[in-house]
């Protein structure tokens, strides 16, 4: 059976504790939207209190380590994240994998980690423009996630899922197109039921993300693959959040 349409909101570095009640907000509406599938990833030093106001919604970290424990300064590992209430872990964001440095390889490590303290996972991918503009992105984005996805899951398909957020359309307010997206979330299908054969690989959920609002949400939503969202910017306020939970809400319906 397909899993619900998964709608994550990934807050960045951005919040302080004022913004609990935008998660109590989002919290008590998706209560009231059971056919969504709704979680937030706070930064870190909120996921303790995003879970304690949580009653519905999925609550996740943006990042962990893929060290076990010990001298990594200012490092947190797997097990800390959910020690602190966080089901998921975001791992290889573009804003990792570009502005840390964060290679492939480690980006498996941390997935193994991971999955190791029972966590989800959504692992990112996503080509440059130039990329794009060199007609290359498809070739680029399977051998990315190839690359950084764990070797096994073991039955943990329904704690996998990918996220397909090109880097040209994060924060920008330019989104892929509807075929463009569609092609590469076929792509990714095609890459994960290699990997883990037709059942587990069929049944991951790949999200889109990069300026998903709740105006383009209807369309980028219903893209052939597309299982759901990874929001940035409109995932600071309860009202743009919701906007595109309810996008997927009437997708479910319609
Ligand atoms: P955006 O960010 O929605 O602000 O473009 C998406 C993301 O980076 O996950």
């Amino acid at each position: 059976m397909a899993l619900r349409p998964y709608i994550v909101g990934n807050w960045k570095m951005n919040g302080t504790r004022s913004m609990l009640a935008e998660a109590r907000a989002i919290d008590r509406s998706a209560q009231r939207l059971m056919k969504v599938e709704v979680a937030l990833a706070p930064p870190f030093t909120l996921i303790h209190a995003v879970h304690k106001e949580a009653e519905q919604i999925g609550v996740g970290a943006q990042d962990c380590s893929a060290e076990l424990d010990g001298a990594f300064t200012g490092d947190v590992s797997a097990a800390m994240i959910a020690d602190a209430g966080a089901k998921f872990v975001i791992l290889g964001h573009s804003e990792r994998r570009q502005g840390h440095g964060e290679s492939d390889a480690l980006i498996r490590a941390k997935t193994e980690a991971a999955l190791a303290v029972g966590l989800k996972l959504i692992v990112c991918c996503g080509e440059t423009e130039q990329t794009r503009d060199a007609g290359q992105a498809e070739q680029f984005v399977v051998d990315q996630l190839a690359a950084s996805l764990p070797e096994l899951l073991d039955g943990a398909s329904e704690r996998l899922s990918v996220a397909y957020e090109p880097i040209w359309a994060i924060g920008t307010g330019r989104t892929a197109s509807v075929a463009d997206v569609a092609a590469m979330h076929r792509a990714i299908r095609a890459l994960l039921v290699d990997r883990y054969g037709d059942e587990e690989g069929g049944s991951v959920r790949i999200l889109y993300g990069g300026s998903v609002k709740p105006d383009n949400a209807r369309d980028l939503l219903g893209a052939d693959e597309v299982g759901g969202a990874l929001v940035g910017g409109a995932s600071l306020t309860a009202e743009s959040f919701l906007g595109i939970v309810m996008a997927a809400v009437d997708l479910q319906d319609a």
